[in-house]
C-alpha cells in the first residue's frame, strides 16, 4: 500500500447528545472508531493509520483497536483541523497518498477508500467523494425569511475520506489559519484544484441520534 489514513476520533459528540465522546460510542455494541478502522484497514491500497483520538482516551483507543488493525494513536486537538494536523505529524515516511477519513462515517464501505486513493495516484492532487444535493436548497436571514432558492444542480454535499497528494496536504495544514470542517477546504485556499468522485450513501456521518440509528439498521441489513 502507498495511503495513509488520518482518522480524526477527538470529537466530543455535541449533536449526538450527552456521553462518551461519539467516536467510542456503540454502534452495535462496538466502538464507532472500531467500525471505521476495520473498513479502512480492508482497503488494499492502505498502508498505515493513524488515529487522533480524545486526550484522555489514547490508551484506552490503543487497547480497543490492537485486535482490529495496527494503528498509531496520537492524541487529538480542540478542532477537528487540530486533531487532522496531530495525525498527520505521526504518519511515517513512505506513504505519498493522504487520505483523511472522519471516524463517524463508521460504515464508510473499502471501495470508496480504494477510489478516493486511486483518484489521486492517477495524479490529481486533491480527491473528495460527494454526493447530489437532494433537498431544495433555500438562503435565509437572520430572521428565517427566505432570500432566495439555489440552484441545486451546482451543489454537492461532501464526504470523507478526502484524498491528497501528501505534499499539498502537509503544505496547506502549514498555511492554516481558521479552523475548517475539511481538508480539501484548506488545500482549495491554496490554490489547488480539487476534483469530486462519487461518493457513498453508507459513508453517512452519524451526527445526530437519528443517524445512529440509521446506522445500526444499515448494519443489521448488511453494511
Ligand atoms: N473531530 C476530531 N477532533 C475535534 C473535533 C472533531 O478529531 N476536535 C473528529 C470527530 O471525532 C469526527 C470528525 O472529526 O470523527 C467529524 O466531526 P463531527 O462529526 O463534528 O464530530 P464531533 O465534533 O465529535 O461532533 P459534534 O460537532 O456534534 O460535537
Ligand atoms: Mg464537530
Amino acid at each position: 500500500g502507498d495511503v495513509a489514513v488520518l482518522v480524526p476520533a477527538a470529537g466530543a459528540g455535541v449533536r449526538l447528545g450527552p456521553g462518551a465522546p461519539k467516536a467510542l460510542r456503540p454502534l452495535a455494541g462496538e466502538p464507532l472508531l472500531v467500525h471505521a478502522v476495520r473498513r479502512i484497514a480492508a482497503a488494499p491500497s492502505v498502508h498505515t493509520i493513524v488515529v487522533a483520538a480524545p486526550a484522555a482516551d489514547v490508551e484506552a483507543v490503543r487497547g480497543m483497536l490492537a485486535s482490529v488493525a495496527p494503528v498509531t494513536v496520537v492524541a487529538g486537538g480542540a478542532e477537528r483541523q487540530a486533531s487532522v494536523a496531530a495525525a498527520l505529524a505521526a504518519v511515517p515516511v513512505g506513504p505519498e497518498i493522504v487520505l483523511v477519513h472522519d471516524a463517524a462515517r463508521a460504515l464508510t464501505p473499502p471501495e470508496l477508500v480504494e477510489s478516493v486513493a486511486e483518484a489521486v495516484r492517477a495524479g490529481h492532487d486533491a480527491v473528495i467523494p460527494v454526493l447530489p444535493v437532494v433537498d431544495t436548497i433555500k438562503e435565509v436571514d437572520a430572521g428565517e425569511l427566505v432570500l432566495g432558492t439555489v440552484d441545486r444542480s451546482a451543489l454537492r454535499a461532501v464526504q470523507t475520506p478526502q484524498g491528497f497528494r501528501r505534499s499539498v496536504l502537509a503544505a496547506a495544514h502549514v498555511a492554516a489559519s481558521d479552523p475548517l470542517t475539511d481538508d480539501a477546504g484548506l488545500v482549495e485556499k491554496q490554490g489547488v484544484s480539487v476534483v469530486c468522485v462519487p461518493g457513498s450513501e453508507y459513508a453517512l456521518k452519524v451526527t445526530r441520534p437519528f443517524d445512529l440509528a440509521l446506522a445500526e439498521h444499515l448494519l443489521t441489513t448488511g453494511a
